[in-house]
């Protein structure tokens, strides 16, 4: 292929797609998904096998308080960058809980930080705040 048939070809696969077609059910079925996910980091909020201490992240943010996930990224002193909301939870995980952090696709980071954007639902994005 010429080096511009080539070029036309990716620019007609990366054409936008048709917006996706979805139905109320599959609304319905993705919202209870979500929540699932949420209940589960509620859940590991109060669950002393995230550490080794018996610590739980509700001791110092009940009901998500003071978690700001809506200032993130941001610089953040502890770890010396800008750095994302996963980053300071794993902080959290090791400081305070003397845990092992988890991997920012690991399901119970993920369902921490569904239920600490769930709680903070509404906040002004303000990335960079303190
Ligand atoms: C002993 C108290 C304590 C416990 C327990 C604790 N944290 Fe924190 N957390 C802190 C402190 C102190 C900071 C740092 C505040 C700062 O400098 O922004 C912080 C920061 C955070 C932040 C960033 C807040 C911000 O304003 O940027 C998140 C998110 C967070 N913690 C989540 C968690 C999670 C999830 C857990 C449980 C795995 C947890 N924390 C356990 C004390 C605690």
């Amino acid at each position: 292929m010429k080096r511009t048939t080539i070029l036309l070809s990716a620019l007609l696969l990366a054409a936008p797609a048709a917006a996706d077609e979805f139905t109320e059910a599959d609304l319905k079925r993705w919202q209870a998904e979500f929540q699932t996910v949420v209940k589960r980091g509620r859940a590991a909020f109060t669950d002393p096998k995230l550490g080794s201490n018996g610590v739980v992240c509700a001791q110092c943010h009940p009901n998500a308080a003071n978690t700001h996930p809506e200032t993130y990224p941001k610089f953040q002193k502890q770890l010396g960058r800008v750095a994302e909301l996963w980053e300071m939870v794993n902080w959290c995980i090791q400081n305070p809980l003397e845990g092992e952090p988890l991997a920012a696709d690991d399901p119970r980071m993920i369902a921490l930080q569904a239920y600490i954007n769930w709680e903070r639902r509404g906040a002004k994005l303000a990335p960079g705040k303190h």
